[in-house]
C-alpha cells in the first residue's frame, strides 16, 4: 500500500472504506455508461501530486503568482500536445470540466440574449447546449434542430431552414447520446451562410478523434472544438478548448479571468500525460476497438430483437428503446442491469413521450469495457446478459445469477491501476 493510502486509511477510515467499495464496484461490474472510462494509472499519479498545491492564475509566462517555473513548462507541454493531436492552432487546457468549457465559449464570444442554434436535447444534445433549467438556457435564446425521424440522422435541411429564419450567432454540434457519425462540413457551410460561428462539443468522442478513428471538426475549419478529457480520451476530469489562432486571446480571457480563477494544475498535468499516451499507437488500436465493440454489442442486441435508436451505431454508444424492446422504461431497466452488474444510464429517446426520470431508453457505451481489454466476444456475452436481465427484470434471483456471471467475466479483465 502506498504511503498516501496508508495515511488515508489511518486518518479517515470512513472515507477509505467508501474508496475501497468504489474500487471493488469498478472491478467487479461492467461499466457501460458511455461518458465514463477507467483512466490511465499515470493519471492517478499526476492527480495525486504536489501540483495540487500550486496556484497559477494566468497563463505560462504571464502569471499572477510566483513559483510557477515548473507549472509553466508543464502547461506549455499540455497545450502543445493538445494542438498537435487535434490539429488546432490554439489550445486552452484550463477548463475545470466540460460545462465551464462550453460556457467559456458562449460567454466569451456571444452577447447575452443572442440566438444559438443547437440540437434538440431529446435528440442527443447536452444540458449545456441550452437546457431551460441551465443558466446558459436563461442567458441565451437557444433554437433547435433535430434528427430525421425516418433514419435518425441529423436533418440538415431543417437545420438550414432554422438557421436562415433565426440567424443564430453560433451553431453548435456534438452530442451526449447521438449514436451516429456525421460530417462537419454542412454545419460549417450553413453557419457561413448566416454569418454564425461554429462550435463542436466532441466531449464524448474526443478520444476517438485523438485516436484517428472519427472525423475532426478542426479539419472542417470549425471556430471552436470543446472536449471533456475524462470520457473516451481516458484522462482526468476536465475540459479542453481548441480554436483558431484568431480566437486564442478571446478564449484565454474568457476562461481566465472571465469564468474561472486558479486552474487545477494537478489536472492540467494529468491532461498532459493523457495527451502523450493518446498519441501512441496503442491508443489508436484502443480507439478502433471501442468502435468494433460498439458494433458487436449493437448487432448482438438487435439479433435478439432489441430496438436501437437509429437502428445501430457508428461511434462508441448506442441507445436502446426499452419500451419498444421489452415493454419496460429506462429507469426499471437501469436498476435491473445494476443488479446484474452492468452499469448503464436511463436516457430519453428522440421526442420521448416519457419524463427524464422514467424515460423510454437506456444508453450503453464501450470505452470503459474496452480499456480493460474486452473485445467482441465479451460484447456478445454482455448483450446476452442484458437481454436476460431485461426479460427477468422482476426476478431478483435470476438477476443475482447474472451478476455472478458478470463478476466471473470481469475477473479475467483487470482494471488498469486498480
Ligand atoms: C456533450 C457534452 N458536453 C459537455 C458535458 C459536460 O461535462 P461535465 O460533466 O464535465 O461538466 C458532457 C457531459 O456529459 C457532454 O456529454
Amino acid at each position: 500500500m502506498s504511503d498516501y493510502r496508508a495515511a488515508l486509511k489511518a486518518t479517515d477510515p470512513d472515507i477509505y472504506d467508501t474508496l475501497i467499495g468504489e474500487e471493488k464496484r469498478q472491478r467487479e461490474g461492467v461499466e457501460m455508461i458511455p461518458s465514463e472510462n477507467y483512466t490511465f494509472p499515470e493519471v492517478y499519479a499526476a492527480l495525486g501530486s504536489a501540483f495540487t498545491n500550486k496556484y497559477a492564475e494566468g497563463y505560462p509566462g504571464r502569471r499572477y503568482y510566483g513559483g510557477t517555473e515548473f507549472v509553466d513548462v508543464m502547461e506549455n507541454l499540455a497545450r502543445d500536445r493538445a494542438k498537435e493531436i487535434f490539429r488546432a492552432e490554439h489550445a486552452n487546457v484550463q477548463p475545470l470540466s466540460g460545462s465551464p468549457m462550453n460556457q467559456a465559449v458562449y460567454l466569451g464570444f456571444i452577447e447575452p440574449g443572442s440566438t444559438i442554434l443547437a440540437m434538440d436535447l431529446s435528440h442527443g444534445g447536452h444540458l449545456t447546449h441550452g437546457a431551460p433549467v441551465s443558466h446558459m438556457g436563461k442567458i441565451y435564446r437557444f433554437v433547435r434542430y433535430k434528427t430525421n425521424p425516418e433514419n435518425g440522422a441529423i436533418d440538415f435541411d431543417q437545420l438550414r431552414d432554422v438557421a436562415k429564419k433565426e440567424k443564430p450567432k453560433l451553431v453548435v454540434c456534438g452530442y451526449s447520446s447521438y449514436p451516429r457519425d456525421y460530417d462537419y462540413k454542412p454545419f460549417k457551410q450553413i453557419a457561413d451562410e448566416v454569418g454564425a460561428l461554429t462550435m463542436a462539443d466532441v466531449s464524448h468522442i474526443g478520444g476517438l478523434i485523438a485516436g484517428g478513428v472519427m472525423r475532426n471538426p478542426m479539419d472542417a475549419g470549425f471556430d471552436f472544438m470543446t472536449t471533456t478529457t475524462h470520457k473516451s480520451l481516458r484522462g482526468p476530469r476536465g475540459g479542453l478548448i481548441l480554436c483558431k489562432k484568431d480566437h486564442a486571446k478571446g478564449i484565454d480571457q474568457s476562461v481566465f479571468p472571465g469564468l474561472q480563477g486558479g486552474p487545477h494544475m494537478n489536472q492540467v498535468a494529468a491532461t498532459a500525460v493523457t495527451l502523450k499516451l493518446a498519441a501512441q499507437p496503442a491508443f489508436k488500436a484502443y480507439a478502433a476497438q471501442v468502435l468494433k465493440n460498439a458494433k458487436a454489442l449493437a448487432s448482438e442486441l438487435m439479433n435478439a430483437g432489441a430496438h436501437l435508436v437509429t437502428g445501430g451505431t457508428d461511434n462508441h454508444l448506442l441507445v436502446v428503446d426499452m419500451i419498444k424492446s421489452f415493454d419496460i422504461n429506462g429507469a426499471i431497466a437501469e436498476k435491473a442491469l445494476d443488479h446484474a452488474g452492468i452499469t448503464t444510464n436511463k436516457q430519453v429517446i428522440p421526442d420521448d413521450p416519457n419524463p427524464p426520470m422514467k424515460p423510454s431508453g437506456v444508453r450503453l457505451g464501450t470505452p470503459a469495457a474496452t480499456t480493460r481489454g474486452m473485445k467482441e466476444g465479451e460484447m456478445k456475452q454482455i448483450a446476452r446478459i442484458i437481454i436476460e436481465a431485461m426479460k427477468n427484470h422482476a426476478d431478483p434471483k435470476r438477476l443475482e445469477g447474472l451478476r455472478q456471471e458478470t463478476r466471473v467475466m470481469c475477473s479475467r479483465f483487470p482494471v488498469p491501476g486498480l
